[in-house]
């Protein structure tokens, strides 16, 4: 039933990193995410060590977009990561927290100028160029500037991965990067290397998001490696990075079957090492960025049970004091999750609920005939795997204040990102 190994029950509760979760809720009130240091430091390290151990010359990224806040910056800063940033927010917090801006790629299909100015400004380690609108405008900048960027190109390797179509972005229907079936990938290579204020130094695609095979990505280093080759044999260039994205898929389910990362990895490794020798090309570093699978699992929320709706052959609706404001991702995506009763968490989960929130939406829900342990009100609901694409998508709808995030460890639990307050909501009314 339980989808992470930090988590287990204790006196009829569910404990996550040996804290007693209702216990959490009280102390900190709901909605509560709550996010277990070891298990984010441990898929860190299993990372950086499955890269280490099969393709020595390679980088682990933490894409941040999964979770961005000054705590998660040192951490994936102790555990040696990159950084894949988005935006200008994702850029200042990670400053903040003292990541160094070497290790920081910055990404973004529509960066605006301002960004631009404050990845420059911060010496930000690599510009990951979507377009040539921006590759132009950088290259301005750069000049206004009398500094020089190094780039990246994000390229659509044309492979459909099979997902949320609202999370696919490598086929040519999508709105992230240039192609490579019809040229613009190879226009734009030519381009960059006459321009006289950037360095392009590598190519990097990003299939999609929770993926489970990984037939799409291994497909996708052999049509970025014949690129390579192409631009070796058409323009006599060598980059030296490839960076290969993340999206490797998790557990939110007890049927979802999650990848070994570690045996992808050293397959990878055979692709390049092959086709590198095969074809007389050097080999380059390689970068992946995974990030849902770094937090996505060792997150989970805390809400209480308000009403309980019981509406005869239909369903039950069970409500929360949280919802699509903190988790928007059912609203979005249908996604699925797994719900834990976590102060009944000995009793089976022989009752069929659909989890409401508390947004003036029907559509607010965290899913559907999901079973769970019958709850009495005041109970607290434990969402399972909600540390990626959670806080980072979370919204003031209604004008509910944002959540509160504890990190846990060792039966310690310790506030890392503060409760609004209403007067947090007002803050910049005039
Ligand atoms: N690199 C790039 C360029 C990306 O766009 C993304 C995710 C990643 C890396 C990390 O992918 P991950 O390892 O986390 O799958 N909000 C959606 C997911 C959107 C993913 C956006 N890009 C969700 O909640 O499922």
């Amino acid at each position: 039933m339980f989808t992470a190994d930090y988590l287990n029950v204790k006196n009829g509760h569910l404990c996550a990193g040996e804290c007693d979760t209702v216990e959490l809720a009280k102390t900190h009130g709901t909605p509560l995410y709550v996010m277990d240091e070891d298990t984010v430091r441990k898929n860190c390290r299993m990372f950086k060590t499955c890269m280490e151990k099969n393709y020595q010359n390679a980088l682990v990224l933490f894409a941040s977009k999964a979770l961005n806040c000054l705590e998660m910056c040192r951490i994936a800063n102790e555990e040696g990561l990159g950084l894949d940033v988005v935006s200008g927010g994702e850029i200042y917090t990670a400053l903040k927290a003292g990541f160094p801006a070497d290790r920081m790629f910055f990404h973004g299909n529509n960066k605006t100028r301002d960004e631009l100015c404050l990845a420059l400004d911060n010496h930000i380690g690599t510009i990951v160029v979507d377009n040539l609108f921006e590759l132009e405008e950088l290259n301005e900048l750069c000049g206004e500037k009398g500094v020089k960027a190094n780039i990246m190109f994000r390229i659509k390797p044309g492979i459909d991965a099979h997902t949320h179509d609202f999370i696919r972005t490598g086929q040519i229907d999508s709105k992230f990067g240039l192609a490579l079936e019809n040229g613009e990938a190879l226009e734009a290579v030519k381009e960059a290397v006459k321009l006289p204020n950037v360095t392009l130094t590598g190519l990097h695609c990003h299939i999609g998001s929770q993926i489970f095979g990984d037939e799409p990505f291994k497909e996708a280093a052999k049509v970025m490696l014949r690129f390579y080759k192409q631009l070796k044999d058409e323009l006599g260039l060598e980059l030296a990075d490839l960076n290969l994205g993340g999206g490797f898929g998790i557990k939110y389910l007890e049927s979802d079957q999650p990848m070994a990362y570690d045996a992808f990895m050293a397959q990878v490794a055979v692709i390049v090492h092959d086709f590198c020798k095969q074809n007389g090309l050097c080999e380059p570093r390689i970068l992946i960025e995974p990030g849902r699978s770094i937090v996505g699992a060792a997150g989970i929320t805390l809400y209480t049970v308000g009403a309980v709706k019981e509406i005869k052959n239909v369903r039950n609706y069970v409500t929360i004091d949280g919802g699509m404001c903190d988790n928007p991702r059912y609203a979005l995506y249908q996604s699925a999750y797994t719900v834990v009763n976590a102060s009944q968490a000995d009793k089976p989960a022989d009752y069929t609920a659909t989890i409401a929130g508390k947004c003036c939406e029907s559509g607010d829900l965290i899913g559907e005939n999901i079973k769970i342990a019958k709850p009495d009100k005041g109970d607290i609901l434990a969402v399972l795997s909600t540390g990626a694409y959670n806080y980072s998508m979370a919204s003031n709808y209604n004008r509910n204040p944002r959540a509160e995030m504890v990190m846990v460890k060792d039966g310690k639990a310790r506030t890392i990102i503060k409760r609004e307050s209403y007067e947090d909501l007002i803050r910049n009314d005039i």
